[in-house]
């Protein structure tokens, strides 16, 4: 059988301030003169304010009143702690400036554990990039950065995008108004390539890490908006052989050293010729077969996973920026950080960056 006790708020108020007033009593009573002040002090915080102590007790009170008068009752005994430990944290620095830094020996108690803080850390998607800005920064390439709403004419047209192109599509493209389409949410970081070479000439070596956007419906690989890193390398005398020499050695410095590239012929209509890259594949290490003899869930078999678009700048292209087609040459890449991210660390949904789940963010 179990006996409710209702006690009327009144009375747990006058019990409190009874507590209140003996607590503030005894406190008022130890003076630097008290025989064994400090250790007085420390047998009265144990007594009132420690984890067991009479103040704490008190929230068991919390259950004896109505439920109406619960959180006023939770309050009182808040107030009541907050004076009590206010009072006591002034008679400490009384005793502490009387008795000296012996008072600071006695009043601390070691055996109390110290205040665990939890550490904060960058978000997968921002490790990924930093790797990846770490790989080019070693191998010359700078960082150049533009803005996320573009004009047709540095999304598409500089680029010898035409304009009945498929991407200029608004299936494909965020414009920011659909009455006028001269701004639009940047599809991809290649604009900042017309940027830069607008305002320097060759030699150029950058990187551009960026934010990009789509009207994509969320779903496992694909996101409205998402990440890549473009890269442009422009000078006199730039090949083919460059380009695959320094996207071979960043799929080696990201995936291992026993990763192999493969280049396919592709297009894009601003590089002529175009390739797109593949990797051997991260989790059966090429073989398109798990240890089990299974195809492998990732590559799907084939043991390649496609990782980045690239090529030769092309011509039309340099003519747009005002450089001479015939003095140089460069090249051009573009990849999603995302997937990168995906493929590193095994992770099979793209949504879940964005989603702010601390079970997934803390794995990191
Ligand atoms: N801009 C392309 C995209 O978003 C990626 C790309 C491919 C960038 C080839 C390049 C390139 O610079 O040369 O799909």
């Amino acid at each position: 059988m179990s006996i409710l006790l209702v006690m009327s708020l009144q009375e747990i108020e006058s019990e409190l301030s009874q507590l209140k007033a003996s607590a503030l009593g005894k406190l008022a009573e130890i003076t630097a003169e008290t025989k064994d002040a400090l250790e007085t002090l420390k047998q009265f915080d144990h007594k009132y304010l420690s984890r067991s102590g009479l103040i704490r007790q008190c929230a068991q009170k919390i259950s004896n009143v109505e439920a109406h008068e619960k959180p006023q009752l939770g309050q009182l005994i808040n107030q009541l702690k907050d004076s009590v430990t206010e009072s006591f944290n002034r008679k400490v620095e009384e005793l502490k400036k009387a008795v000296g830094p012996k008072a600071t020996t006695v009043l601390f108690d070691a055996t109390i554990p110290g205040e665990q803080k939890s550490c904060g850390r960058y978000h997968p998607l921002y490790r990924t990039f930093f790797q990846i800005i770490d790989v080019f920064k070693w191998l010359g390439f700078d960082c150049a950065y533009g803005p996320e709403i573009e004009s047709p004419y540095y999304n598409f047209e500089a680029l010898n995008v035409p304009a009945d192109h498929p991407s200029c599509d608004a299936f494909d493209t965020f414009y920011v108004a659909d009455s006028h389409r001269n701004l639009l949410l940047r599809s991809h970081t290649s604009p900042v390539q017309i940027r830069t070479m607008e305002q320097v000439k060759p030699p150029i070596r950058i990187i551009v890490p960026g934010k990009v956007f789509r009207p994509d419906t969320p779903a496992p690989s694909r996101f409205p908006m998402f990440h890549q890193v473009e890269g442009l390398m422009v000078d006199t005398d730039i090949t083919f052989a460059n380009l695959k020499g320094v996207l071979d050695i960043f799929c080696k410095e990201i995936f291992g050293p026993a990763t192999r590239t493969r280049f396919r012929p592709s297009f894009f209509p601003f590089t002529e010729p175009s390739a797109e890259v593949d990797i051997s594949c991260v989790f059966c290490g090429g073989k398109g077969v798990t240890g089990s003899g299974e195809n492998c869930p990732v590559c799907r078999g084939e043991g390649w996973i496609e990782i980045l678009g690239c090529g030769m700048v092309h011509p039309n292209v340099f003519r747009h920026v005002k450089y001479d087609p015939e003095k140089y040459t460069g090249f051009a890449f573009g990849m999603g950080v995302e997937r990168v991210a995906m493929l590193k660390h095994g992770i099979n949904d793209i949504r879940l960056f964005t989603e702010n789940h601390l079970s997934f963010l803390s794995q990191f």
